[in-house]
């Protein structure tokens, strides 16, 4: 079963119809080519999923777009300008709580 969304994705307006079960992490990387965003865990745990969802830091492998209709969204490709990273959007420490704890999930 598949759902129409409307997100906001790095600036832009985006309508997508996903699957109801696809997170927030495989329609960015499967669906929008925004690969920055890393695989890692998928369990909540080790944070190199993290994007900005309306400003606030969240896990996108464990969101799932249909319940974020009309959000906002920011992926580390938002963040940067001609391939250089530019001042964060992201509020201070906002990545903090979701530091990748492996080297190993900053690899793919
Ligand atoms: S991949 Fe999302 S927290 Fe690890």
């Amino acid at each position: 079963m598949k759902t129409r969304v409307s997100l906001n994705v790095n600036g832009e307006s985006r309508d997508l119809l996903v699957p109801v079960h696809k997170t927030l992490l495989e329609v960015l990387r499967e669906d929008l080519g925004l690969i920055g965003t890393k695989h890692g865990c998928e369990l909540g745990e080790c944070g190199t999923c993290t994007v900005l969802v309306d400003g606030e830091p969240t896990l996108s492998c464990l969101a799932l777009p249909a319940a974020l209709e009309g959000s906002a969204v920011t992926t580390v490709e938002g963040m940067a300008r001609g391939g250089e990273l530019h001042d964060s959007p992201a509020p201070p420490g906002a990545f903090d709580a979701h530091q990748a704890r492996s080297s190993r999930c900053l690899s793919t």
